[in-house]
């Protein structure tokens, strides 16, 4: 499997996306969030969407210059819209507006509309973060038809509408919660997939509504679908699906799942100054104890530590930077592809390899 710095990368992949199209500043921009993402360890969002966006700006649903712009300013709230350009550039673009205002107002809250997909919803909250505030996102698929059944249904209805939450860390890294609220996100099957490998029994049904570990049930023809979040206790994670699902598809009037066939992103984002609240020391001496306090447990038989939510992430950042990161064979086809289907040759991004 071809194994490259993130630096090589993310330069392969702004390569791609300008032969596509795409200014030198939102290839960059795109190509950047990509990487990020599979150095966090989420290879489900990461370089693998390279075909995926490429097919969208043929198709002309993805807009490769769009510039996202305000439309709705009024104190602490607002919109954007991403004019359908790279989702990772209008998410961007919403994060920065969150900040902002809620450094002026106390709290902000902004919705996002008319984006393609934005990949790691975490990266967006810890944007926010990064400048001591906390943040919220709830995402959903701008009126799509989902992937995720319904508790007691076993067809497609539901987005995977993830949720992310992050506040400042004081362990060197930000405490971020980021998922799907179904059992996976489905971008975890399709690596699988690309891999020849099973996935763990629970994330997904077939088209019969028997549980399955082979993706290509998920897939079809014809198509399984994916179970909420929670296992025996699914009836938290569907409930959640469908509030995130109103919060992001209702509030920002995206359109909540349904029987849309565009794909892209709608994401609601509230941002909120905790030094209005508290001084940012006293915050983090909270979170220092609740550290200590969690690492305080025995351990369970099997476990061998207690992590922090984006503890992961961490960590897979600190391995991948030193050791690279590795694209596997399918998924590193498929980019070629991608490249050759833009006007690039296999040998230029082959170059890349050495
Ligand atoms: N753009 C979209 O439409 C879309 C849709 C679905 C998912 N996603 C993204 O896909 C990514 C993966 O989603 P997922 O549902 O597969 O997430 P996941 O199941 O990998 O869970 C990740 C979360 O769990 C935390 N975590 C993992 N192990 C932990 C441990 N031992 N202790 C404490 N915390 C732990 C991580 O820090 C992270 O916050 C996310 O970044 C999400 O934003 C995007």
């Amino acid at each position: 499997m071809p194994m490259l710095p993130a630096h090589t990368l993310r330069e392969l992949v702004a390569v791609v996306f300008r032969a596509a199209g795409a200014e030198p500043a939102n290839a960059a921009v795109v190509a950047e969030s990509l990487v990020a993402t599979d150095l966090a360890g989420h290879h489900s969002h990461g370089v693998m969407r390279v075909p995926q966006y490429v097919g969208a700006i043929r198709e002309g649903q993805l807009k490769p210059n769009a510039e996202p712009r305000r439309v709705m300013d009024e104190g602490p709230l607002g919109i954007i819209d991403g004019g359908w350009g790279f989702g990772q550039v209008a998410a961007r673009a919403a994060a920065e507006f969150a900040a902002e205002k809620a450094h002026e107002h106390g709290v902000s809250c902004v919705a996002l509309r008319n984006s393609n997909h934005c990949g790691r919803i975490g990266e967006y909250t810890e944007l926010v973060a990064a400048e001591g505030l906390a943040a919220m996102a709830f995402v959903t698929g701008h009126g799509r038809s989902g992937l995720v059944a319904p508790l007691g249904g076993m067809a497609r209805q539901l987005n995977t509408n993830p949720v992310a939450f992050t506040v400042p860390g004081t362990e060197g890294f930000p405490v971020t919660f980021d998922a799907a609220t179904c059992a996976a996100a489905e971008g975890k099957i399709r690596i699988a997939r690309n891999r020849g490998e099973s996935v763990p029994e629970g994330w997904f049904i077939d088209a019969e509504g028997r549980p399955s570990t082979d993706p290509n049930d998920f897939v079809g023809p014809p198509p399984g679908a994916l179970l909420p979040l929670g296992g025996v206790s699914a009836h938290k994670g569907y409930a959640l699906a469908v509030l995130v699902d109103l919060l992001a598809g209702a509030v920002t009037d995206a359109g909540c799942s349904g029987r849309h066939t565009r794909n892209g992103n709608a994401m609601l984002m509230v941002a909120i100054d905790i030094a209005r609240f508290i001084p940012l020391p006293d915050f983090q001496r909270h979170v220092r104890g609740l550290v200590e306090h969690l690492q305080s447990t025995p351990l369970a038989p099997g476990a061998t530590e207690i992590l922090l939510p984006g503890e992961p992430e961490h960590r897979a950042r600190q391995e991948q930077r030193e050791r690279g990161i590795e694209v596997d064979e399918q998924t590193w086809l498929q980019m070629i592809e991608a490249a050759e289907s833009v006007g690039l040759t296999a040998d230029e991004l082959e170059k890349f390899l050495v």
